[in-house]
């Protein structure tokens, strides 16, 4: 038996129980082929697939219960803010909130992190005062940071990461001190898949005082969330990365921390009165919802949280784990491929690079074979500063990938391969 094989059969043995050829039915997109070939979608992290359970929530809202939300008595507009309401309810479950209130909707993760770097930072951080991030941050978690720095002349800090991709606690510990007000770190690496030990990593910063942002863009559709037993004191997600649609995401925070922040834009619904001289604001969550929202988002995004929910964030772990040690065995065994991001905690991201071969080139054959990868530096530019390569290209995995798949991959980077030998 090869050694591929029986990688194989040792890691679909950690997952019995997961019938991904059904759960393939789920996703009506995965069911064409691209250039003649079928679809290989390893695209994931850029943004997920819909399964139809999405798809016919958010056309159920138009077709029967259009209407805006919290203004009206009649019918309909009771109907949807129902349904845009429940959304908060099951994402109260499922990050494990203390309370529907400390469940902000936003556009995404990008505008989680900088609804806090704007209403919690211009609040709380002065010259001199320090905010930690670390070397693999996605731009939507350096940037906001780096302009409050700017304008407050405050410091920012990064925490640096080892030759696997795995950051130096350590080196954190040393960056911690009194002049710390946050600590903005991403739960999983969309550019090497690393898990960061958040849990610690948040003790560590509460023992210094500072707040912890976490960036759980990549982590929620991958890792079961908990919000309470983390302690995060605002953890921020994307819904499109999540099964759901895009312009729609969440961020948590602790109800006495959103209590004390000022609202993040002015506008209907955020207010309790306005006159010309004095305007009241509303209580959370809503303090921090100005204007019509985007409620078929809303909608959808509660449809996709049911639909991971039903298979279980536990059984979906196991399988994309399972797909992972498959994929790194296979492709470590294509001569001058080199993998960036080897840490021990991974999700399911492979990327990498091949000697002699513009990662560009590679999404251009592997596409022409019907195989969806990312090429490029993944809005994370520091990353591939530091393991010296312009870009990489990413096969980020989901559940609803299979095995052939990653044979299908392989055999594509083979080929191309030949192309440009
Ligand atoms: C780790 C990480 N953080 C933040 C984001 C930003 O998410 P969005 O563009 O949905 O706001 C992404 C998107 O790729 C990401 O991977």
């Amino acid at each position: 038996m090869s050694t591929i094989t029986s990688a194989r059969q040792s890691a679909s043995a950690v997952s019995p129980a997961f019938d991904v050829e059904r759960i393939r039915e789920d996703f009506p997109v995965l069911k064409q082929e691209i250039h003649g070939k079928p679809l290989v979608y390893f695209d994931s992290a850029a943004t997920a697939q819909k399964p139809f359970a999405v798809i016919d929530a958010i056309r159920k809202f138009h077709e029967v219960d259009c209407a805006n939300i919290h203004r009206g008595v009649h019918e309909l507009s009771q109907r949807s803010t129902a349904a845009y309401e429940e959304t908060r309810t099951k994402t109260r479950k499922f990050m494990n909130a203390r309370s529907r209130t400390e469940l902000i909707f936003v556009r995404g993760a990008t505008e989680g992190i900088n609804l806090v770097a704007s209403s919690w930072g211009r609040k709380n951080v002065a010259a001199g005062d320090e905010i930690v991030i670390s070397a693999m941050e996605h731009h939507s978690n350096i940037v906001p940071w780096q302009m409050l720095c700017d304008e407050k002349g405050a410091k920012l800090r990064v925490i640096p990461m080892n030759d696997r991709g795995e950051l130096l606690l350590e080196e954190y510990e040393k960056l911690l001190g009194p002049r710390t007000r946050m600590v903005a770190v991403a739960h999983v690496s969309n550019a090497l898949g690393t898990i960061n030990p958040i849990r610690q990593m948040i003790e560590m910063a509460h023992g210094a005082g500072a707040l912890v942002l976490i960036d759980g863009a990549q982590a929620a559709p991958h890792l079961k969330i908990d919000v309470q037993a983390l302690d995060a004191d605002f953890y921020t997600l994307s819904g499109h990365k999540l099964f759901g649609p895009t312009g729609i995401g969440i961020l948590y925070g602790k109800a006495k921390l959103l209590n004390a922040m000022p609202p993040y834009q002015g506008g209907g619904d955020m207010i309790q009165t306005v006159t010309f001289e004095k305007t009241t604001y509303n209580d959370l969550p809503y303090k921090f919802e100005a204007g019509t929202p985007n409620i078929a988002g809303g909608i959808g995004f509660g449809a996709g949280l049911d639909y991971v929910t039903r298979i279980g964030m536990d059984k979906i772990a196991a399988y994309e784990h399972s797909l992972l040690l498959y994929g790194t065995d296979a492709l470590l065994r294509i001569p001058g491929l080199r993998l960036i991001g080897t840490a021990r905690e991974k999700a399911a991201v492979l990327s990498f690079v091949i000697e002699g071969i513009h990662p560009h080139d590679i999404g251009t054959v592997l596409d022409r074979q019907g195989i969806a990868v990312r090429t490029g530096h993944h809005c994370a530019q520091p990353v591939m500063d530091w393991f010296h390569v312009p870009a990489t290209t990413r096969a980020s995995l989901s559940f609803y990938n299979t095995f052939g798949e990653i044979d299908a991959l392989v055999a594509g980077l083979h080929k191309v391969k030949e192309v440009f030998a």
